[in-house]
C-alpha cells in the first residue's frame, strides 16, 4: 500500500483528527507536513478528549511513529508544552521525529502576526496569532531559522541578526513597538537544543525507506483546501500548501507515491476567521448548526461561522487534490432539521456558475442556488452500517456524493472513535 494523504476539503475543522485516529492502528508512520500550531484537532477516545495543535493526531496511537516534516513551522515552546501534556496523561511520545529542515517560529514572528493584523484593521485575516504567516514569509524570503540552526550557535546568531535587521526597523518605526534583542532570541532558541537534538532526523530519507519496505505512511494535512495559499480564498488563507501537493513538497516523498487521497468533508460547512463564504447562515439555522455541532475553535475558542453544504466547493476540492475518497463527518448534527438545503451552483450577478468562480470578486458576490432535501428525526449516532441510517439520511448522503466528485467512503455519526460507518476500506 502506498502513502495515504488526509486533507481538509472545506475551510478546516472537518474532523481530520478523528479520521487520522480511525486509521491509526493500521499505519506505521503519521506525518504532519504543513502549518504549525494554528491547527486544532480534537480526538475523543472513550471518556478522554485530546486537543492537538502542533503534533500529528496519530501520536495518540501506540506503535505509530509520528513525524513533523520539513513543510511545518515549529514553535519549540509549544512543541514541548504539548509533549509534556501528553506525557502527563500517559501517552508514549518517545518515537516523535522532527525534520532538520523544518522552520522555527520565534517570538518576533508571533509579535509581527499580531501587530500586522491590528494594522490591517477592517481588512484583517483573523489569523490565529501564532506567528504562522511571518514564519513562512521568512522561509520564502530566505531569512528563516531552521531546526538544524539550533545546533550551531554561530550560524544561529548570524541568522537571527539577519532576520531582525529589517524587522526591528519595522517594529520601531512603523508599529511603535520596542526592538527585539538578538541575544534574547538566541538564548531562548539555544535553550531548546538539547531536548530537540535526539528527535531530529532525515525524515525524507526515512519515509522513502519505509515506503520501500511496504510500510504504511499517513500524511495528515492541517487546515484545508480553501485555506491553501495557492488554491484557497486568497488572501483569506493560511500561509502553507494544505492541499495534497503540500504532502510531497512538505515531506520529500515524491507525488507519484501519494496514491490514496482522502478528503475530509463536513455534512455542512464552517469557517473561522474572515473571508468569503457563500452558504454562510446568519439566522437560527446557523445557530442550530453551531450549537448542535459545538462549532467553537479548538485553537482560539472563536465561534465558527456556519452554513450549508457547498457542492461546488467539494468538487473543486476533489479536483485540486485528486481526492479518491471522502470521509463525510458530522452527519448526526443535521438530525432534527425539516429540510436540508445544499448549494448546487452559484448565481453571480445574474449569471449561473456551476463550478467555483476563479475570480475572488465573483466568489465574494456568489449567491448559492439551493436544492432542498427532506431531513430526519431519528438519532443516528448508533448507526454502524449505511443501511442503519434512516432513508432520508441515506438519500442525503447519496445526493451529495453524486455532486461531489468522489465516493463517500466513511460517514461520521458522532465524535467518538467508533461513531463511524465505513462503506469502503480506506487503507486497502
Ligand atoms: P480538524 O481540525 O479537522 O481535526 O477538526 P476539529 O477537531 O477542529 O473539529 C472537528 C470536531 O468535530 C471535533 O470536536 C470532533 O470531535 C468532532 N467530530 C468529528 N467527527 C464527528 C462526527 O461525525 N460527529 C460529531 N458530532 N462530531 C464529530
Ligand atoms: P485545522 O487544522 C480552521 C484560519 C484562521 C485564519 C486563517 C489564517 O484545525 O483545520 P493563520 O494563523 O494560519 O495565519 O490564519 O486560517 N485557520 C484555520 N481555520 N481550522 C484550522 O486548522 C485553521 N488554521 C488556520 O482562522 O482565518
Ligand atoms: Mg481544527
Amino acid at each position: 500500500m502506498p502513502a495515504i494523504v488526509i486533507i481538509g476539503a472545506q475551510w478546516g475543522d472537518e474532523g481530520k483528527g478523528k479520521a487520522t485516529d480511525l486509521l491509526g492502528s493500521r499505519i506505521d508512520y503519521v506525518v504532519k507536513f504543513n502549518g504549525g500550531n494554528n491547527a486544532g484537532h480534537t480526538v475523543v477516545i472513550g471518556d478522554e478528549k485530546y486537543a492537538l495543535h502542533l503534533l500529528p493526531s496519530g501520536i495518540l496511537t501506540e506503535g505509530v511513529t509520528p513525524i513533523i516534516s520539513n513543510g511545518v513551522v515549529i514553535d519549540p515552546e509549544v512543541l514541548f508544552e504539548e509533549l509534556d501534556a501528553l506525557i502527563a496523561r500517559g501517552v508514549d511520545v518517545s518515537k516523535l521525529l522532527v525534520s532538520a529542515n523544518a522552520h522555527i517560529i520565534t517570538n518576533y514572528h508571533r509579535t509581527l502576526d499580531k501587530v500586522t493584523e491590528r494594522f490591517l484593521g477592517k481588512r484583517q485575516i483573523g489569523t490565529t496569532g501564532r506567528g504562522i504567516g511571518p514564519a513562512y514569509a521568512d522561509k520564502i524570503n530566505r531569512v528563516g531559522i531552521r531546526v538544524q540552526d539550533l545546533f550551531d550557535e554561530n550560524i544561529l546568531r548570524q541568522k537571527v541578526e539577519g532576520a531582525l535587521d529589517q524587522k526591528n526597523h519595522l517594529l520601531v518605526k512603523v508599529y511603535n513597538r520596542r526592538a527585539i534583542e538578538v541575544e534574547e532570541i538566541v538564548t531562548e532558541l539555544l535553550s531548546y537544543a538539547d531536548r530537540l537534538r535526539p528527535m531530529v532526523a532525515d525524515t525524507g530519507l526515512l519515509l522513502n525507506k519505509a515506503l520501500d519496505d511496504g510500510e504504511i505512511v499517513l500524511f495528515e494535512g492541517g487546515q484545508a483546501t480553501m485555506l491553501d495559499v495557492d488554491h484557497g480564498t486568497y488572501p483569506f488563507v493560511t500561509s502553507s500548501n494544505s492541499t495534497s501537493g503540500g504532502a510531497a513538497t512538505g515531506s520529500g516523498v515524491a507525488p507519484n507515491r501519494l496514491e490514496r487521497i482522502i478528503g475530509i468533508v463536513k455534512a455542512y460547512t464552517t469557517r473561522v476567521g474572515a473571508g468569503p463564504f457563500p452558504t454562510e447562515l446568519h439566522d437560527e439555522s446557523g445557530e442550530f448548526l453551531r450549537s448542535n455541532g459545538f462549532e467553537f475553535g479548538t485553537t482560539t475558542g472563536r465561534p465558527r461561522r456556519c452554513g450549508w453544504y457547498d457542492a461546488p466547493i467539494a468538487r473543486y476540492t476533489a479536483r485540486v487534490n485528486g481526492v479518491t475518497d471522502f470521509v463525510l463527518t458530522k452527519l448526526d448534527v443535521l438530525t432534527g432539521l425539516k429540510t436540508i438545503p445544499v448549494c448546487v451552483a452559484y448565481d453571480v450577478d445574474g449569471v449561473r456558475f456551476d463550478e467555483m468562480p476563479v475570480s475572488q470578486s465573483d466568489f465574494h458576490h456568489s449567491v448559492p442556488i439551493y436544492e432542498e432535501f427532506p431531513g430526519w428525526d431519528e438519532d443516528i449516532t448508533g448507526a454502524r452500517t449505511f443501511e442503519d441510517l434512516p432513508k432520508n439520511a441515506q438519500d442525503y448522503v447519496l445526493a451529495i456524493e453524486a455532486m461531489s466528485g468522489a465516493r463517500m467512503s466513511a460517514i461520521g455519526v458522532g465524535p467518538g472513535r467508533d461513531e463511524i460507518i465505513v462503506r469502503h476500506d480506506l487503507v486497502d
